[in-house]
């Protein structure tokens, strides 16, 4: 057992006790940021005179040792240590000697796992944000191709009206988009530095904290020594966005499944991303799909985890805290493989354009273009609507689409349809006439798509 903190005890710590309470098998994730953080304490402390500059140079160099012996694999990281606090600052002890020992001067493991836990999730906020971005420029692709790909759209997964595959990719586009301003959001929020808060109520060292903050990249410090080492609001916020991104993640898989199903046969997804099944030789399965659905509800369940672990706590450091780590890194690493694979599956999925073209023109999706019509020829609308109703009631018994109508059909229900009834129902029509800010209509498409384009190039 090694621990920092033996001197006022006179019994060693009870083996189930020191495990339970040891957080090392998985704060070792946080072996970068750890020593990053305590090389810019002690740079502080030499600019401040709390060390010399030798010393300074001395636990610096004995740092970027312990960093290099780490990331090169001949220094593990073991369960003998309580915390990866004390691995860190044991090991710089052992290689630097009594230096290394000044290290933790006005410094507490609180305001040092508080550091340690931003610096970690700030540059996880960055690289979710980047894979967001890899995959808007995947669906942007798939808009520019599929400017005229007819498909239904629905509402209760019941066919509604005939509407473009560009547009139902680019209703994805808006939720992905939004959740990168939601990314930068917390970013802004949280990138203060709580380094120099103590244990909870600062120190009486001359602790610069401006400098310690602007070293590691910060706007600067944190303006309370409590809420420095109490505050897990951005970890909150972050696992609330992750969770979003699951979200919206998952209604896209659902909807992959759904297409991909006999029934629909609108996709087909890529060998690489489909499976078979041990039995059924005809099998060819979206796992990855419905293993990123799946998984959101564990990204959920640490939002929850979260909230819960956080709700009952006094100020200011509680040890329950310790429980962030293991939920926090697992939705993390969830949500970035979910992103990188449906990216990846999304971006190798065959659309069966011929298919889709056919089902939109099935379902009656053209009932609200021929009321559209009458209403264009001086019917009120309501009116319009019960004619329609009428005329897809006479399709439905004798199994016909509304254009297979003859136009003596149509005018034996109303006298008012004339032969460029069927122009103004066809599919093409039906679309393209759709031109209001944001409808599928080609114009108006083209628009969205060039102002998302623009929004991709200056929002790297
Ligand atoms: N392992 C602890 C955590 O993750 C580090 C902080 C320990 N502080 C303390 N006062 N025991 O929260």
């Amino acid at each position: 057992m090694a621990q920092l903190w033996g001197g006022r005890f006179t019994k060693e710590t009870d083996q189930l006790v020191y495990n339970f309470n040891a957080s090392i098998s998985f704060d070792r994730k946080l072996y970068r940021e750890d020593i990053e953080g305590s090389i810019a304490h002690v740079t502080m402390m030499a600019k401040q005179k709390i060390v010399t500059e030798e010393e300074k140079q001395v636990i610096i160099d004995g740092l970027k040792g312990i960093l290099t012996d780490v990331e090169n694999g001949t220094l593990a990281i073991t369960e003998e240590y309580e915390d990866i606090h004390s691995f860190v600052e044991a090991n710089l002890i052992d290689r630097v000697g009594e230096a290394g020992k000044k290290l933790h001067t006005g410094r507490s493991r609180n305001d040092q796992v508080a550091v340690d836990m931003r610096l970690y999730v700030r540059k996880e906020v960055l690289a979710v944000d980047a894979l967001l971005k890899d995959l808007l420029k995947t669906l942007m692709k798939l808009m520019e191709e599929h400017i005229d790909t007819y498909m239904p759209g629905f509402t209760h997964l019941q066919k509604a009206q005939p509407i473009t595959l560009a547009l139902h990719i680019g209703a994805y586009f808006e939720m992905f988009k939004r959740d990168r301003l939601r990314l930068n959001d917390i970013y802004e929020r949280m990138n203060y530095c709580p380094l120099g808060a103590g244990a909870l109520a600062g120190t009486t060292y001359p602790l610069d904290r401006e400098y310690t903050a602007e070293l590691l990249g910060f706007y600067g410090p944190t303006q309370n020594s409590i809420d420095s080492v109490a505050d897990r609001d951005y970890i909150i916020e972050f696992l609330a966005a992750l969770s979003t991104i699951m979200m919206h993640l998952s209604r896209f898989s659902e909807e992959v499944i759904i297409w991909n199903t006999n029934e629909y046969q609108f996709v087909e997804l890529d060998d690489a991303y489909s499976t078979g099944s041990s039995i059924m030789p005809q099998k060819k399965n979206p796992d990855i799909a419905e293993l990123v659905r799946g998984k959101t509800g564990r990204v959920y369940g640490a939002l929850m985890s979260m909230l819960t672990v956080m709700k009952g706590l006094p100020l200011a450091y509680n040890k329950d805290m310790q429980e962030d780590k293991e939920l926090t890194f697992d939705a993390i690493d969830t949500a970035k493989g979910c992103l990188a694979l449906f990216n990846g599956m999304v971006s190798t999925m065959r659309f069966r354009k011929q298919v889709m073209a056919k089902s939109a023109k099935n379902g009656f999706t053209n009932a609200t273009d021929a009321a559209d019509y009458l209403v264009n020829h001086g019917v009120p609308f309501r009116d319009a609507h019960t004619i329609v109703g009428r005329v897809v009631l006479y399709c439905i018994e004798k199994q016909i689409a509304i254009e297979d109508m003859s136009l003596e059909e149509l005018k034996s229900i109303c006298p008012i349809f004339e032969a460029d009834v069927y122009d103004a129902i066809s599919l093409k029509t039906c679309v393209d006439k759709r031109l209001t800010a944001g409808a599928p209509g080609r114009e108006a498409m083209e628009k969205v798509i060039a102002l998302n384009k623009k929004y991709l190039e200056e929002n790297e």
